[in-house]
């Protein structure tokens, strides 16, 4: 199973026509001076009829800046290594400000060559979203001389059993999409080409950069290790505290009532930390990164409670590096 496709948070709500319909009404390539409209806050939602939808994200309002803490990528014969003392990066999210979402949201910007799911609203006879087979998204920073990105990307955003580039196709089309601040419209009559991308993978470095969860966690004394075990509260007042917001903290492995510790009781979250989601509004381009802090919406775990349920382990002897680019 791929990693990211671990999305159980929001509800998938389906926008119809959403893959060929012009989601924003009133956008083209004219007039988006952003300095001439008010930076207004992304949620509640802003109405798009009435503040220019490129200047103010009146789409996915509710901005997911998310991570993962991955033991191994499952290519590191290839050379795909995960960051020393650094979470990856996973993506930044549009969702609703109500926290439903849509996907694949332009068809035409498909870059994803494992489409997950395979649908546009992921039911067997729902839109198909068709793989991907040309060069792969990590080609498209070249022609702008952005090789530092490339290579800051290929340091940070890595992909579980899948090679980077594809998941940041996945990444871009699965979700960027949405956005009606990263359409191409917005970008101007002299829009180049893949300009929107090469913005979408800067703003979610700029987010991603505001949340160091590694020393975060560090400074709590929580630190990967497999002989310790860790409680969720101390997890979750630790990164709400420093985000200004509760993010969603995301488990993997076995449920707590069916380890030796918790054997039949009544604890069913899940014990191994695996990824973190923190929740923003914008005001005005989220590409400016005004951000407020929330707090996130619906449940915002899935993790066991008991006390010290929580591993936190220590990544596989091989499977990391000391990064070369600064966080
Ligand atoms: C752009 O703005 C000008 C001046 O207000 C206006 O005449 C024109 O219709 C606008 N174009 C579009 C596509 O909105
Ligand atoms: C959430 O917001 C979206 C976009 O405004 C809307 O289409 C959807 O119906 C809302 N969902 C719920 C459950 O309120
Ligand atoms: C643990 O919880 C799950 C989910 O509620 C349940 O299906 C399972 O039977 C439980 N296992 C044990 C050993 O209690
Ligand atoms: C720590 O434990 C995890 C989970 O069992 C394992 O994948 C990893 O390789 C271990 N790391 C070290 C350094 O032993």
């Amino acid at each position: 199973m791929l990693f990211n496709d671990r999305r159980i948070g929001g509800a998938l709500l389906v926008v119809v026509g959403g893959a060929s319909a012009q989601l924003y009404p009133g956008q083209s390539n004219l007039n988006h001076s952003c300095i001439l409209q008010e930076p207004l806050l992304s949620c509640p939602p802003q109405n798009p009829s009435v503040v220019d939808s490129c200047c103010v994200e009146t789409f996915g309002g509710l901005l997911l800046t998310t991570q993962f803490w991955d033991t191994y990528t499952g290519r590191e014969k290839e050379g795909q290594l995960l960051p020393k003392d650094v979470w990856s990066l996973h993506g930044l999210w549009p969702d609703f400000c109500n926290g439903s979402y849509t996907q694949y949201c332009d068809l035409s910007r498909q870059y994803d060559p494992i489409p997950s799911p395979k649908t546009v609203d992921g039911t067997p006879n729902g839109t198909p979203v068709p793989p991907y087979t040309g060069p792969n998204i990590g080609t498209f920073l070249e022609p702008f001389g952005k090789l530092d990105l490339l290579k800051w990307m290929n340091t940070y955003w890595i992909a579980q059993n899948q090679d980077n580039a594809g998941f940041w196709g996945h990444e871009f089309s699965k979700h960027a999409t949405c956005y009606s601040t990263f359409n191409k419209a917005c970008y101007g009559p002299k829009y180049q080409e893949h300009e929107e991308v090469v913005g979408f993978f800067e703003t979610t470095i700029k987010y991603y950069k505001k949340v160091p969860t590694f020393d975060w966690l560090k400074k709590a004394s929580i630190k990967p290790s497999n002989s310790t075990t860790y409680t969720f509260k101390d997890i979750q007042k630790t990164l709400a505290k420093k985000h200004g917001g509760v993010p969603y903290i995301g488990c993997s492995g076995p449920l707590y009532n069916t380890t030796k510790e918790g054997y039949g009781g009544s604890d069913t979250g899940k014990t191994v930390l695996t990824e973190v989601w923190y929740y923003n509004y914008a005001y005005g381009r989220p590409q400016d990164g005004n951000t407020i802090p929330v707090d996130a919406t619906g449940s915002n775990t899935n993790c066991a409670k008991a006390k010290h349920a929580i591993h936190y382990y220590e990544r596989t002897e091989g499977s990391e590096k000391k990064p070369t680019v600064p966080y």
